[in-house]
């Protein structure tokens, strides 16, 4: 076991709860989080910021510049999950969404890792057979900050006639491409070492120039495997057989759909962690689910993509890589005692809440710290 270290570190640590489920499963992150830094010596000093809908009610802007300016000089940002169903008629720069897009944004977190593990107690969880989910080990590397969630120009336009049009931009310069590859590059040399890279070079020019520059990387990585699909291939292989993959590389808006799909192979989306980071600067960590509206307050929710947010946290941005092993443990552990939320639950194992499942948690991680 190892010793806490001797030079107690205290790090700043923006907490951005949100709407939704957000305020539940981020008590549950944060008392997790609390109870390992206690276990290992260091500290977590938490300053909470406004965003999404709580934000717009409070100041009328769903990313006030407190917010964005609290993010950027901490050490992480630990954010639960923004939108509610109630703000769908809200003008778009005033939606909770669009204050995700703007942290992302002002935080330059260009690279979006949503790492897909398949718990083995959680094999029966899955829409899909045992076989092809038993052992699934993939990370989706989606390029965060351009694409057509950003590119211009963008807009719901009206000609002379007062005939309306909707438009979007999907670009990519040879930079954003090079910098999201690199990244993908370099981690897939930490795992299995296959890199597959996503896009629609059939139809689309964007998608033409992102695989001639994945290819140019890729002469810097002759040890990692290279391959490329089409999107609508991948997402049928991602279904067919997951196992194939390891890294998967691709664009802002594939990304999005595929990390879902990814997600649903575990499971439950509620079990799915993510890391947004940026070339310098603190990195985002929040779980590939949404605020689940419809079940927000009951005590219902999955704190797991959250705690297991945390983990990744303490792995990239705070250099505390044992105190992540020891919440991914903590979960693993308490998966095997049989404790399910709803969305994980199936028959003979024990039914617990949001709070519960948090208490299950820490004890796991005393009982690892008594061992
Ligand atoms: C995600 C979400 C966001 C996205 C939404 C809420 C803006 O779906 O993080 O995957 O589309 O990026
Ligand atoms: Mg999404």
């Amino acid at each position: 076991m190892s010793a806490p270290s001797s030079t107690a570190r205290t790090y700043r640590i923006t907490a951005l709860a949100g709407d939704g489920i957000g305020p539940e499963i981020m008590r549950v992150g944060r008392a997790v989080l609390d109870a390992v830094a206690q276990q290992m010596g260091f500290a977590l000093q938490w300053q909470e910021g406004l965003i999404g809908g709580a934000a717009y009610e409070q100041t009328g802007d769903p990313l006030p510049a407190e917010t964005l300016k609290m993010a950027q000089e901490s050490d992480a940002v630990y954010l639960a999950a923004v939108g509610d169903f109630k703000y769908d008629t809200l003008p778009p720069e005033k939606r909770p969404e669009r204050a995700l897009l703007g942290l992302r944004a002002g935080l330059g977190l260009f690279a979006n890792l949503r790492p897909v593990k398949v718990f083995p107690q959680l094999v029966g969880a899955s829409s899909l057979k045992p076989e092809v989910v038993l052992g699934i080990d993939l990370v989706v590397v989606r390029e965060l900050t351009g694409g057509i969630y950003f590119g211009q120009p963008k807009g719901i336009f009206t000609d002379a006639q007062g005939s309306r049009r909707g438009v979007n931009t999907m670009v990519y310069s040879e930079a954003e491409v090079d910098r999201i590859a690199r990244v993908a590059f370099e981690l897939a040399r930490k795992r299995r070492r296959k890199l597959c890279s996503v896009d629609k070079a059939n139809v689309l020019e964007v998608s033409q120039l992102w695989r001639e520059r994945v290819n140019v990387i890729a002469a810097d990585y002759p040890d990692v495997e290279l391959s490329h699909l089409y999107i609508d291939n991948a997402a049928m292989q991602l279904v067919r057989w997951p196992k194939q993959f390891d890294v998967i590389l691709t664009g802002n808006l594939f990304g999005d759909i595929l990390s879902d799909e990814a997600a649903m192979l575990t499971g439950s989306i509620g079990m799915l962690p993510s890391a947004s980071l940026g070339s310098s600067g603190p990195g985002l960590y929040e779980p590939v689910h949404g605020s689940a509206p419809d079940i927000a307050g009951q005590d219902k929710a999955n704190p797991i993509a959250q705690v297991l947010s945390g983990a990744l946290m303490l792995r990239y941005s705070l250099d505390q890589p044992q105190a992540a092993d020891r919440i991914e443990q903590a979960v693993e552990a308490v998966l095997a005692q049989g404790y399910r939320t709803p969305d994980i639950y199936s028959e003979g194992m024990t039914l617990v809440g949001c709070q519960e499942m948090g208490e299950k948690l820490v004890a796991a991680l005393s009982q690892q710290q008594a061992q």
